[in-house]
């Protein structure tokens, strides 16, 4: 469909918009694993919160959806910072274990790759194993440990991640 950024068969991307608002609220608001580990995102999520988040994001934040129904199943984006790109991503609960995720990242990857990203990296806590997993089955290689690299309320400690790293070619 045309307002696909990308896909692959199974899921697609997409551009965020208002009427995601609802749904955005279901997969988030209250989920145990996103509040845990993405301490930034506001719990509980509001329909504000999500038009907030859906009216400021510009180009970088994508919505992925199956392919078939156009049903929400997560988020990915692209937080650039010179010519490196960083990627975060969420499952909505129902939807995790079947590697969704993990063709999103691959298919998030590929579009900063096309505008021009020389590295495309991602951070997951030490002990956050499924972004762990999504990161390694998508082809990304594990660099070191950045120390307790942050202060999480919600985990009521500091934080260490794993930095992942993805070069262009080694998709
Ligand atoms: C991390 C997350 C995005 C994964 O989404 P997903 O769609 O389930 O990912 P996939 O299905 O592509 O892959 C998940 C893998 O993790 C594995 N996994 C899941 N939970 C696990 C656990 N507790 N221990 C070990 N492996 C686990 C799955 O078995 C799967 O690996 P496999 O294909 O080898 O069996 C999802 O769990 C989520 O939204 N978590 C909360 C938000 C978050 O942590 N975001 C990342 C922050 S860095």
């Amino acid at each position: 469909m045309g307002e696909w950024l990308r896909s692959d068969g199974v899921i697609a991307l997409r551009r965020w918009r208002r009427r995601d608002a609802q749904a955005l609220v279901a997969c988030i608001d209250g989920d145990p694993e996103i509040g845990r580990w993405l301490d930034r995102i506001p719990q509980p999520y509001t329909p504000a919160d999500a038009l907030a988040f859906i009216s400021g994001i510009g180009e970088t934040a994508f919505a992925v959806v199956d392919e078939r129904s156009g049903r929400l199943v997560g988020g990915v984006g692209l937080r650039w910072a010179e010519d490196v790109a960083e990627i975060g991503y969420w499952a909505r609960a129902d939807a995790r274990g079947r590697g969704l995720t993990t063709r999103a990242l691959v298919l998030a990857a590929g579009i900063a790759f096309a505008d021009g990203a020389a590295r495309v990296q991602l951070r997951a806590d030490v002990e956050n194993a499924a972004s762990r997993r999504v990161a390694e089955k998508a082809g990304f290689t594990a660099e070191g440990v950045l120390r307790e690299a942050h202060w999480n309320p919600r985990l009521g400690r500091r934080q260490s991640w794993v930095m992942y790293s993805l070069l262009p070619g080694e998709r």
